[in-house]
C-alpha cells in the first residue's frame, strides 16, 4: 500500500488545524466577562495580519531586487487591501465600552500591543528600526531571533533605492550602501532624483504612488488605534507601561518615507 493511501485524507479541519486553533482563546477574567472573548479574538486576528503583511513585504523587496516593478505593484496592491481591513476591524472593537473594557482589564497585567514582535518586524521592514526595541525580548526567544534577523537586513525603502539606482537614477552610493541598521532619514539628493522621477517617469511614479498609499496606510491604522484607545481608557497609563494615548500620539503622522511626501511641495 502506498504512502498516500494509508494517510488520512485531508479535511478542512485538518488541514486548517481547526482543534488547535479553537482552542487559543483563554480569557483571564473570572466569568469570564463577555468581552475578553471579542478582545482575544481581534488581537489574534491582527497577529496572523501582521504574519502575512511579513510574507507579502518580503515578496515586494526580492521583486524589486529582481527589477520586477509590475509584480511589486500588484503585491503593494494586496498589501493596501489587507491594511484597509485591517483599519476597518478596529469598528469591531470600539463597539466595546470603557466598562466593560475595565471589566477584565486588570487581567492583562503587563501585557500589550506594544510587545508585538511582529509589529516591530514590520517597522524594521518599512524602515523603522531600532535595537533598543529588540532589547526587550529574551535572547533566545523566537521573537528576538526574528527581529535580530530583520534589523540585519535592508528595508523595503534599500530594496527601492537600490531598483532606482538600476533604472538610471543618481542615488549616492552613501545611500545604496549605507548602514541598514540604522532608520531612514529624509536626504536632499534623493528627493532630487524622484522630482526627476515624477516629471518623467510614470512607471516607476506609479509604484512610489502605492508606496505613499502603503505610508499613509500604515498612518491611518496608527491614527485609528489612537482614537481607539483615547475613547476607551481616556488619558490612563497603558498596561504596557507607556504614557498611554500620549505616547501613541508622537507615533501619528510620521511619516515612513519622508522623501516621498517632501517632495509634493516641490513638483
Ligand atoms: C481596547 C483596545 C486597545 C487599547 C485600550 C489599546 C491600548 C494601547 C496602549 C495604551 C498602547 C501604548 C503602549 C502601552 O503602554 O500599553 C498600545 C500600543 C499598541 N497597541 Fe494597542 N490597544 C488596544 C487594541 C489594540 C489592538 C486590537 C491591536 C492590534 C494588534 C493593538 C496593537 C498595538 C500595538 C502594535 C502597539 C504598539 C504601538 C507603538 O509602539 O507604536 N492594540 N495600545
Amino acid at each position: 500500500m502506498s504512502d498516500e493511501k494509508t494517510d488520512a485524507a485531508v479535511t478542512y479541519s485538518s488541514y486548517l488545524k481547526i482543534d488547535e486553533l479553537l482552542t487559543m482563546q483563554q480569557p483571564r477574567s473570572a466569568g469570564p466577562e463577555h468581552d475578553e472573548m471579542l478582545f482575544i479574538v481581534i488581537h489574534q486576528v491582527y497577529e496572523l495580519w501582521f504574519k502575512e503583511l511579513l510574507h507579502e513585504f518580503d515578496r515586494v523587496r526580492r521583486l524589486l531586487e529582481d527589477d520586477e516593478p509590475h509584480r511589486a505593484q500588484h503585491t503593494l496592491k494586496r498589501i493596501l487591501t489587507i491594511l484597509k481591513v485591517m483599519v476597518a476591524q478596529l469598528d469591531i472593537l470600539e463597539t466595546m465600552t470603557p466598562l466593560e473594557f475595565l471589566s477584565f482589564r486588570q487581567r492583562l497585567d503587563a501585557a500589550s500591543g506594544f510587545q508585538s514582535d511582529q509589529f516591530r518586524q514590520i517597522e524594521f521592514v518599512l524602515g523603522v528600526k531600532s535595537a533598543a526595541a529588540i532589547q526587550r525580548f529574551p535572547a533566545g526567544s523566537r521573537a528576538r531571533l526574528e527581529l535580530e534577523r530583520r534589523h540585519a537586513e535592508p528595508t523595503l525603502w534599500d530594496a527601492f533605492l537600490r531598483y532606482l539606482s538600476r533604472e538610471g537614477y543618481s542615488i549616492p552610493e552613501s545611500h545604496l550602501n549605507r548602514d541598514v541598521t540604522a532608520p531612514v532619514e529624509p536626504s536632499p539628493e534623493i528627493e532630487r532624483a524622484l522630482i526627476e522621477l515624477y516629471r518623467k517617469d510614470s512607471k516607476n511614479a506609479e509604484l512610489c504612488e502605492r508606496l505613499v498609499d502603503l505610508d499613509e496606510g500604515i498612518q491611518e491604522w496608527r491614527y485609528r488605534h489612537v482614537k481607539m484607545v483615547e475613547r476607551t481608557i481616556g488619558a490612563k497609563h497603558g498596561t504596557g507601561g507607556s504614557s498611554g494615548a500620549a505616547y501613541l500620539r508622537e507615533t501619528v503622522g510620521r511619516p515612513l518615507f519622508p522623501d516621498l511626501w517632501e517632495i509634493r511641495s516641490q513638483l
